[in-house]
């Protein structure tokens, strides 16, 4: 071992027998089936490994690596055939799927939901091996999600029953509803693998498109217990599955042209790239959630305390693996050596483990060359003139894919973590004077996702909102940032995001508008009249949901 951390860190990985029983994978999960066409067809080509990042010592001590099992490597061909069970189940908006009353989606999605409950367990223990999220917070992950659909089932209830109205305006009459776009490319991110491809999926699913759904790279497992769930729930050809690596699947879905919505929370360059790829531009909406690089800008009046505890909490729930995360810190000159030294102490207290050691805050990392591209972030920083504040108690190392979190300061514009998104345990301090520094920073930034001020000086408070507002999709006031409540709007600007993602807006943002309008007098008025009394359209309608 090349130092003492390295060592603890190294104590840490444990032997097979000392995982808890009940969070135990039975045999590895090897995953043959596709779900294309409303078939499960048994795949028979390549399979990608799937490797934990956890690592397990065997009976000399070693740390393995250890096998969780495997899933296709599927190619342009299943892609392909992916694409026209899609494209025919939309049927240019006349399939069973986009024509069926809302009333009867929802039924379909209840019934999905009841089965993705009955999967729970299986799901929260893949979720745990595959990107090594706390117990806790991989069970947070999956109630949310079913919290979410719950919360998406009544929001389009009350879409529904806000569009029955006819408006009646200069001579015309019309009704206005949300329609489907046609089939959408759902790709959602490795750290919240279940939640953040659910809600778009979801939402883009009960407004009545036919889905291309490819599961991230780490946190592809977790759906196998879904497969036959989707299949029950929903007619052929609606949900389909996108296996294997995405630059062999996902570009010539793309330059098919057939894709009406990308919906992709991932980094920017993927979606650039992507959308570049699509021949009809305007046909392609883009539903984004990318890159963020979240400021908290840290007063000199600020309570050291909440904001020592919110920075913590912003900057290392799950590693810092979060797109919401806090991923640089402006402090005061005047408070910041007390601030780091809280920080550093209250770092310290945090327990670094396997995601079922008791009150664990940080786990194996999820992407195996992390740890690798954290230490060239802090040998840059340290050449640029910081230090890493907590290198005395640990900060820093990492072995294998397990790191101590890293406090480093002070960071300046020279170095990769004033810029670069580092989505991990590193924290990056900016000393500042001037509130134009933060600001600035703010301003000049590609991203623009959320920003954290912690201040009691409703004068400062007030001047920062004005100037930030044009800047972030959220500003948090003595709170770190984050997507939560789901009811809330999240979006970002610049880099950061295409569309919002509320419950409520999740629906618009999957959906146009259709409207429905006739010049008013007695025969129009009549035929709205049969129309409606004899239930005779789907689209044209009022009828009420409960
Ligand atoms: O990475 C983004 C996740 O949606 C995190 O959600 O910010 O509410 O914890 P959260």
């Amino acid at each position: 071992m090349e130092n003492k951390w390295h060592e603890a860190l190294n104590t840490l990985f444990p032997a097979a027998e000392d995982v808890p029983e009940n969070i135990r994978l039975a045999a590895p999960i090897n995953q043959k089936h596709i779900l294309v066409n409303g078939e499960i067809r048994e795949w028979s080509g390549p399979f990608h490994t799937v490797y934990s990042p956890m690592y397990l010592k065997d009976e000399n001590g070693e740390n393995k690596p250890l096998l969780i099992g495997s899933y296709p490597l599927a190619t342009e061909k299943e892609a392909n055939e992916a694409l026209d069970a899609a494209v025919s189940a939309y049927d240019s908006g006349r399939g069973e799927w986009p024509a069926m009353s809302v009333h009867a989606r929802i039924k379909c999605l209840e019934d999905f939901t009841k089965k993705m409950i009955s999967k729970r367990e299986e799901i929260v223990k893949l979720i745990v091996w595959e990107i090594s999220k706390s117990i806790p917070d991989a069970e947070k992950e999956f109630d949310r999600t079913v919290e979410y659909i719950y919360g998406t089932i009544n929001a389009v209830k009350k879409l529904n029953n806000s569009s029955m109205l006819f408006t009646i305006e200069q001579g015309f009459i019309g009704q206005t509803k949300k329609v489907p776009h046609g089939v959408v490319l759902c790709m959602g991110p490795f750290n919240y693998p279940l939640n953040e491809t659910f809600t778009t999926l979801i939402p883009a699913l009960i407004m009545g498109n036919t889905i291309l759904f490819k599961p991230p790279k780490h946190g592809t497992l977790l759906f196998e217990p879904l497969l036959e769930a989707f299949k029950e729930a929903f007619p052929k050809g609606v949900v389909n599955t996108i296996y294997g690596r995405g630059r062999d699947t996902v570009p010539v879905l793309m330059k098919s042209g057939k894709v009406d919505v990308i919906a992709l929370i991932g980094s920017s360059k993927v979606a650039d790239s992507l959308k570049k790829m699509h021949p009809k531009s305007n046909r392609l909406k883009a539903v984004l959630g990318l890159d963020a690089k979240n400021a908290a800008i840290i007063l000199e009046d600020a309570d050291i305390e909440l904001a020592v505890k919110e920075s913590i909490a912003g900057t290392l729930s799950f590693n810092g693996q979060r797109c919401t995360a806090l991923k640089i810190l402006f402090v005061h000159a005047s408070i910041v050596n007390k601030f780091n030294q809280r920080l550093a102490e209250e770092v310290e207290k945090l327990t670094v483990g396997m995601p079922w050691t008791k009150g664990v805050a940080i786990t194996p990392l999820a992407e195996p060359d992390k740890p690798a591209y954290h230490d060239q972030c802090l040998d840059d920083a340290v050449a640029h003139g910081a230090k890493v504040i907590n290198h005395e108690s640990g900060g820093g190392n990492s072995y294998l894919s397990l790191m101590k979190p890293a406090i480093v300061f002070p960071v300046n514009d020279q170095m990769k973590l004033y810029r670069e998104e580092q989505f991990g345990p590193v924290i990056p301090i900016v000393p500042f004077i001037s509130l134009e520094t933060p600001v600035e920073y703010v301003i000049n930034s590609p991203y623009g996702q959320q920003v954290s001020i912690f201040s009691n000086d409703a004068n400062a408070i007030s001047l920062l909102i004005d100037k930030l507002a044009s800047q972030v999709g959220r500003i948090n006031l003595n709170a770190q940032c984050q997507r939560s409540p789901d009811t809330f709007p999240f979006n970002g600007r610049k880099d950061s995001a295409e569309g919002t993602l509320s419950i409520d807006e999740a629906l618009n943002a999957f959906s146009v508008d259709s409207v429905v309008v006739t010049k008013q007098n007695a025969q129009n008025q009549q035929i709205l009249e049969n129309i409606l009394s004899g239930k005779k359209s789907t689209r044209l309608s009022t009828n009420v949901l409960f």
